[in-house]
């Protein structure tokens, strides 16, 4: 499907009339990260089945609800619940939730996503600031006609995720109990988590940790000259750190026990940034 910018305005004119909220910060939850949604006060909420040309959460771990609101006193749209390329989406139909929040007028983004540590210093419970990406996976979701209306067809990524964001949020990790990184995220496509030589692999590479999701939020965010800031938690060590399978469960379980610190942590970023 070639999208156009028309195809997008029908979701963003769609959520202006709906709600009526002109939202200053576009937040994406990860997994499990949901509880940060329920700081949002006088919140508007719209299900994505309701949203033309929008796409639907089938992750039972993600709301699939647009919440439309403030928190510490910034107007913020947030997407509780996201979508992944293993839920069976092209990564060009990925671009859609971004574009629309761009439409709708954000002038940031934060993306938030569990993930699991490559780098041994890392524990599960800690936050890592996303410095830079690796995707080795040779999609884009800027691949085909580009929308010239949101970016250039060729763009830089070398300060996509941008420094002064990342300087507040190592700077407000101090006031925070959570130990907060900075480092690289590498992109693996999922569902299955990675293999133990996969991890090897990008440790050589230089990723710090690993996950499903983000880097098509990112790069949709960075084609549109969104300021861009992204936080993963981590749930778990990678595969193969340490001696004992991966599960499902074990991620879920960090991400509530960590999501209380971790909402608080994003409430200073917003009112911060
Ligand atoms: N790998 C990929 N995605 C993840 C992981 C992981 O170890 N943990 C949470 N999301």
């Amino acid at each position: 499907m070639a999208y156009t910018c028309e195809y997008f305005q029908a979701s963003a004119d769609f959520l202006r009339e709906t709600v009526n909220f002109a939202p200053e910060i576009g937040i994406v939850l990860g997994s499990c990260l949901g509880p940060f949604a329920q700081a949002i006060e006088d919140p508007i909420v719209v299900d994505y089945a309701d949203i033309p040309h929008f796409l639907l959460s089938t992750v039972a771990s993600h709301a699939g609800k647009l919440i439309f609101g403030k928190v510490a006193g910034r107007r913020v749209v947030c997407m509780s619940g996201r979508f992944h390329s293993y839920e069976g989406y092209s990564f060009e139909e990925l671009v859609i939730p971004i574009r629309v929040l761009k439409l709708l007028g954000v002038e940031s983004v934060i993306l938030t996503n569990a993930a699991g540590a490559v780098n041994r210093d890392y524990r599960p419970g800690d936050v890592m600031v996303i410095r830079d990406h690796i995707k080795l996976h040779g999609e884009s979701p800027l691949r085909g006609p580009n929308v010239e209306d949101f970016g250039p067809r060729f763009f830089d990524t070398s300060r996509m995720y941008t420094p002064s964001l990342r300087a507040r949020a190592l700077d407000l990790a101090a006031g925070s109990p959570l130990r907060v990184h900075q480092g690289t995220y590498m992109f693996f496509p999922g569902p299955q988590f990675e293999t133990p030589a996969e991890i090897r692999a990008a440790r050589i590479l230089g990723a710090d940790a690993v996950g499903m999701s983000t880097v098509t939020e990112a790069l949709t965010a960075a084609h549109c000259r969104l300021p861009l800031l992204a936080l993963s938690v981590i749930t778990n060590m990678a595969a193969g750190v340490l001696d004992r399978p991966l599960s499902a469960g074990e991620v879920d379980e960090t991400a509530e026990t960590v999501a209380g610190a971790f909402s608080d942590y994003m409430k200073q970023l917003v009112a911060a940034i």
